[in-house]
């Protein structure tokens, strides 16, 4: 890792044992805060641990009441109960959600993109104490939510053009159709303003975006490389995914 790389880098032996560190994440700002607002991101970075949080919202080793929570992005017109939106896709892999969201309890990001939704979206985000934990993916080509190549450091919510790599990526869950063009995105400063971040990437295919994100120049052609300017972001990774780092940090498990 180079010297001016800020966020903490974990190499795991495997993504699984991503899980346990990311539920005690969680588990840590609940007992660190009153009803914290906690971000997600979907995609299949995620699968396991959505599935496993499901498990401890329904046994009651999280309390489904002791936190609100809320996703990064959204395709256009896709409401919350459409196949491959991102909240259908959450609350597949964790039923669990829903009964938040019918409560009130998560806050999904509006599909529609008009402006005053999204700033009345921000707003209600404000009134829940902001982001004190945000879940982060990151794309093969350097992006975050839906945050592609030259986005804008300075952007809040805002709709975005899929970047067509990120649209191929997306493909399977969408066929027979094709995979929607547009959608609504946190931008990098909603993300950056989280309180601590945990970003996650695994897989070989991940590699170059990772190397991008931490040792590359820290520009908009790479969005995930804001985060360096993050003082309190984790990065947790499979050994694939830091294989093209300088020198990876030691294995932990
Ligand atoms: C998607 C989403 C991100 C996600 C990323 C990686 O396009 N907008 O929120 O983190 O790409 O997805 P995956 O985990 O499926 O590789």
């Amino acid at each position: 890792m180079q010297p001016n790389a800020k966020p903490e880098v974990r190499v795991l032996d495997s993504a699984e044992n991503a899980v346990p560190v990311l539920l005690d994440e969680l588990r840590n700002v609940i007992a660190a805060e009153s009803r914290p607002l906690v971000s997600f991101a979907t995609g299949v970075t995620f699968t396991a641990f959505f599935r496993s949080l499901d498990v401890e919202l329904k046994s009651g080793g999280i309390d489904v009441g002791s936190w609100v929570g809320t996703h990064l992005d959204e395709y256009i017109a896709f409401e919350p109960n459409r196949r491959g939106g991102m909240v259908h896709e959450l609350t597949l892999r964790c039923p669990a959600l829903r009964e938040m969201l019918a409560r009130g309890s998560f806050l999904p990001v509006p599909c529609h993109g008009a402006a005053g939704s999204l700033r009345a979206h921000e707003e209600r985000m404000k009134r829940a104490g902001g982001v004190k934990l945000q879940f982060l993916g990151i794309g093969r080509n350097g992006h975050v939510a839906f945050n592609e190549p030259g986005a804008l450091i300075d952007s809040g919510f805002h709709v975005t053009t899929l970047a067509e790599s990120t649209r191929r990526d997306a493909a399977p869950t969408f066929v027979p159709d094709e995979p929607p063009r547009r959608a609504v995105t946190a931008g990098l400063q909603s993300i950056l303003g989280a309180e601590r971040i945990v970003l996650c990437a695994f897989g070989s295919d991940k590699a170059d975006a990772v190397r991008a994100m931490l040792h590359g120049e820290s520009s908009e052609r790479c969005p995930a490389s804001a985060l360096r300017d993050h003082p309190n972001a984790l990065v947790l990774l499979d050994p694939a995914a830091a294989s093209s780092l300088d020198a990876p940090a030691s294995a932990a498990s």
